[in-house]
């Protein structure tokens, strides 16, 4: 019955957007922060991933973000993130507004991704502004921990993504909130909806009068607005509703 609501509110959408979280690549082997076996049940999101906590000691940082790093440049999509390509293809999504920075949305072939968060793919110099490929500097952090600035030697070597603290990448948020003010369908999938402004677009969206569709493993705060909500697996939910919609 739900899974077949959802593709009947898809069908029937002109600019039907997805906003996804880390519950997206949960089943790519990555894990979420919250929820069971969350990061931020083993660490102090503050204490690990924030900027002042980065600036104060960037070895701390590296040293938790060396085995996700691992993890994350070894994922491969999941079904769910091939569903939403497909669901764009079929031209039953606008976008993916994603808080992830593991860039499998794109590798699953989604062509408008819109990262809240950065992108977990390269790495820039805070001292003198050089980028470099995360996948180069992870090669290197078993000899150099933190990882030094090949241009300059600078030790503050920072992954481009938004750490608690920073602000969000401007074009990125006006670019969402676009979005979320054109929607009549918003798809939220595997995002616990607790980290602001990232859940601001559910909200813009629902208040320009979208219908919400919400699938999660886990009950979120924003489900008694939507229409339609699945506990369930991404990667099983969303092929079927994708299915639904191309038979
Ligand atoms: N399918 C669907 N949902 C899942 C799956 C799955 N296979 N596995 C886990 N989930 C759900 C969890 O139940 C949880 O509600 O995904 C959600 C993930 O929530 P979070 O871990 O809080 O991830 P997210 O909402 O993306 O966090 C937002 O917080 O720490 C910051 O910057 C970080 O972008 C992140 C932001
Ligand atoms: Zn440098």
């Amino acid at each position: 019955m739900t899974v077949e609501r959802a593709a009947e509110l898809l069908s029937a959408s002109q600019h039907a957007v997805a906003l996804t979280g880390a519950g997206v690549s949960a089943e790519s082997g990555i894990p979420t922060f919250r929820g069971e076996g969350g990061l931020w049940t083993k660490y102090d999101p503050v204490k690990v991933s924030s900027i002042e906590s980065f600036l104060a000691d960037p070895e701390s940082y590296w040293k938790v973000s060396r085995e996700r790093g691992r993890v994350a440049l070894a994922a491969k999509p999941n079904p769910g993130h091939l569903a939403l390509a497909e669901l764009e293809a079929a031209g039953r999504l606008v976008a993916v507004i994603t808080q992830n920075t593991d860039g499998l949305h794109q590798d699953s072939g989604s062509k408008r991704v819109i990262e809240l968060h950065g992108s977990g793919r390269k790495v820039q110099c805070l001292d003198c502004g050089r980028l470099e490929l995360r996948a180069d500097v992870q090669a290197r952090l078993g000899a150099e921990m933190p990882p030094r600035c090949r241009n300059c030697g600078g030790q503050r070597l920072k992954p481009t993504v938004v750490l608690f603290g920073e602000p969000m990448p401007v074009a990125a948020m006006h670019e969402a909130l676009e979005l979320a003010r054109n929607a009549d369908v918003i798809l939220v999938v595997g995002s616990s909806l607790v980290v602001y402004p990232a859940a601001e677009v559910p909200l813009v969206a629902l208040r320009a009068g979208a219908r919400m569709i919400v699938v999660n493993a886990e009950p979120t705060p924003f489900d008694r607005f939507a229409q339609v909500v699945i506990n369930g697996r991404s990667g099983e939910v969303l092929p079927q509703i994708a299915a639904l919609i191309s038979a």
